[in-house]
């Protein structure tokens, strides 16, 4: 299946409701705090999805035969992606991952970012540093026609070189009237190789990057993935499209 680019109207409803959900984001990041629930979250996440028109991509996406129970997956500390929503108070020094879609008006939006509970050890802070520093030299190489092996050895080599291991296992996508969309996005891979991206492509790009091993496990709620070794992961995502001379990110307001 190729790779199909999106029209302009498409893209124009995609830009849309990238800048709400990086209002969301804007506005989570003061609930990110000591005593707060990831529960909470979920539901002022809902509240302002509904709010303003659209719908939550994630609540009852089916995988496998499992329909996800919330409107946005935190992942706290050892735990990679798609940690659902519960009332265990954050702790200082936590990382907390909160990925969120949205579809407004037929067209899905991809978003994570990992936050700070309060103060965290300089370790973590450069971990999470260093995923969003791999997702922006990643989307450095983005212009029409690239490969998608630059975008993902771009990627891989940002976080290793600072010692860190990509994640395998799961990946980003292309996304745009579904959620995953073809092409994956590996976070590992060589450059040249792959399919090349034509303009107007959308993808999700999303590094998951840990501090320990790459290998991921799945906990018994048949959703949380966690680090094999229990060290931190860290997990950062936009929605990005592909111009003729570079890219936009979707999901950021500016
Ligand atoms: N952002 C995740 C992804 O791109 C979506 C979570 S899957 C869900 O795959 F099941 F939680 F919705
Ligand atoms: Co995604």
């Amino acid at each position: 299946m190729p790779i199909k680019p999106k029209s302009e109207a498409e893209i124009a409803i995609m830009r849309m409701g990238g800048k709400l959900l990086a209002e969301l984001f804007i506005k989570i990041e003061a609930l990110v705090r000591p005593g707060a629930v990831s529960k909470d979250i979920d539901s002022f996440a809902y509240d302002f999805i509904t709010r303003a028109g659209a719908k939550p991509s994630f609540k009852g996406y089916k995988v496998g035969g499992a329909k996800y129970p919330a409107s946005i997956c935190a992942s706290r500390n050892d735990e990679v992606i798609h940690g659902i929503p519960n009332r265990t108070p954050f702790n200082e020094g936590d990382i907390v991952g909160i990925d969120i879609g949205l579809n407004l008006r037929g067209y899905h939006v991809d978003a994570a970012r990992t936050y700070a509970v309060g103060t965290i050890s300089a370790e973590a802070a450069r971990l999470v540093k260093t995923t969003e520093e791999a997702f922006f030299t990643g989307v450095a190489v983005l212009k029409a026609n690239v490969h998608l092996g630059d975008l993902s050895a771009a990627i891989q080599s940002a976080a290793e070189r600072a010692g860190y291991s990509v994640v395998r296992q799961f990946a980003g996508h292309g996304i745009g009237s579904k959620l995953h969309e073809e092409p994956q996005v590996s976070n590992h891979g060589k450059a040249g190789e792959g399919p090349t991206l034509p303009a107007g492509t959308t993808i999700a790009i999303e590094p998951m990057i840990n501090a320990g091993v790459s290998e991921v496990l799945m906990m018994d709620d048949d959703w949380t993935i966690v680090t094999r070794d229990g060290m931190l992961s860290s997990h950062y995502e936009h929605t990005v499209l592909i111009t003729e001379t570079g890219y936009e990110i979707l999901t950021a307001l500016s």
